[in-house]
């Protein structure tokens, strides 16, 4: 592996203190001191551009194995690089679900060639079906790096208690997948725009329902939770009001909640259909300034890819949207350009702070610690699904210009991604 030298460019590494120009050397795989770089190096020009720790995404769906149509853990992992996404924590509903150990060692095995490192989640129930147990601690010796049945609540609230206190004393994160399934079951947010589709809804209280339900366990037990996907307003105050009372609850939303609003489903294009689905401007403003005094963590993107014969009929289409190469562009978009928030804070949800959350080796661009950066600019480009590099084109930022663009992506010192 050559070694890699990054000259003049300006460099945000919030967990370090850094924000200001600079070199960047990287020597086997590992980042080191720019004073020491000799020899066979190569050298790439940073003016003009920034660099950051590469991104850590909470919540993707990679399809494998099982749907390989959709995505693969190759395929899935280029989206991500492209993306500036170097970790990134891939959620248990394959087909077969992740409840067995001989899946957790597949995701890791073929993860091992992919221009991504690859954490897994293992269900929280056999086949994701909300009754039976899985054995957790095996699958935590095959290497699962969190829990969830995510795509689906854990239906038996006792199953979550037992997975939240096992998690705990494993010290991995539950990744809780909020909705209560008696309410839920819509098409769209349930209010204006599901009335004037003539569709049924997704009621906010189905997601709320649930997140009180795990925050509730979450205290009752004092043992950690981490809420994904939060879209609601409601939702957002209950977090804020358990953290406040010292709840171990964590939570993170995506991009899709903080660009774009219900209004979108007037398209009647199946690509803006998500569970939670899109909602109100009034959630999009909570989730913002959630964001904005540490309520929400974290920006994962949820990317769920589904193929356009799938995304062909907008009421029969299955849920979903990907986001990998679009996340930090959209949220740059909203939080930085709208005066939100600085690049810096920006980079701190989207790396480290997940890093945190999943305690793994990353977010930060410390001498020593696995070379993950990826370099961007402030320069507008308009989104055009047939460019993106994952196998699925379900993406709900189609034809949005966006404010800021990855450049090239370094995953533990190797280029895995350039803008050419
Ligand atoms: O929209 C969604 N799609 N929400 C989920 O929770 C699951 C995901 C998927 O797997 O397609």
């Amino acid at each position: 592996m050559t070694d890699i030298l990054i000259k003049n460019v300006y460099i945000i590494d919030p967990d370090n203190s850094t924000d200001g120009l600079g070199d960047i050397f990287i020597k086997n795989g590992v980042f080191a001191d720019p004073e020491t770089a000799e020899g066979n190096v190569e050298i790439i020009n940073g003016s003009g551009m920034k660099a950051a720790p590469g991104l850590v995404d909470l919540h993707v769906h990679l399809r494998d194995p099982g749907q390989t149509d959709k995505e693969d853990i190759i395929s899935g992992c280029r989206a991500a690089a492209a993306g500036g996404v170097t970790s990134l924590l891939a959620m248990p509903n394959t087909d077969p679900a992740a409840d067995d150990p001989e899946i957790i060692k597949y995701v890791k095995e073929k993860a091992k060639d992919a221009d991504a490192r690859v954490y897994v989640v293992a269900s929280i129930t056999k086949g994701l079906q909300g009754r039976e147990a899985t054995d957790v601690d095996e699958l935590y010796k095959a290497g699962a790096d969190a829990l969830s049945d995510d795509g689906k609540p854990v239906l038996d609230t006792s199953i979550m208690a037992e997975a939240m206190k096992s998690a705990a004393r494993l010290g991995i994160p539950v990744m809780a997948h909020c909705e209560d399934p008696y309410l839920a079951g819509g098409k769209v947010n349930e209010g204006e725009i599901s009335e004037k589709l003539g569709v049924k809804g997704m009621p906010a209280a189905a997601e709320d329902v649930g997140t009180a339900r795990e925050i509730a366990l979450a205290r009752a037990y004092d043992v950690p939770v981490h809420i994904c996907h939060v879209s609601t307003k409601t939702s957002v105050d209950m977090i804020r009001e358990a953290k406040n009372s010292g709840v171990k609850v964590t939570a993170e939303t995506a991009p899709h909640y903080l660009m774009l609003t219900e209004e979108e489903l007037l398209k009647k294009d199946a690509d803006y259909r998500m569970n939670p689905p899109l909602r109100t401007e009034q959630d999009r403003q909570a989730l913002i300034e959630a964001l904005k005094d540490g309520t929400i963590d974290a920006i994962a993107t949820d990317h769920a890819p589904h193929t356009p014969l799938e995304k062909a009929d907008f009421e029969s289409a299955p849920n979903g949207a990907i986001g990998m190469e679009t996340s930090f562009a959209a949220a740059y978009t909203v939080l930085v350009k709208g005066g939100v928030m600085s690049e810096s804070e920006l980079i701190r949800k989207m790396s480290s702070n997940a890093a945190r959350i999943l305690d793994i080796p990353a977010g930060t661009m410390y001498i020593g610690s696995p070379a993950d950066l990826f370099l961007y600019k402030e320069e507008e480009w308009t989104v055009d699904p047939d460019k993106l590099h994952g196998k699925s084109k379900n993406t709900p930022f189609k034809g949005i210009t966006m404010a800021a663009k990855v450049k090239m992506t370094i995953c533990s010192g190797r280029v895995v991604y350039r803008d050419e």
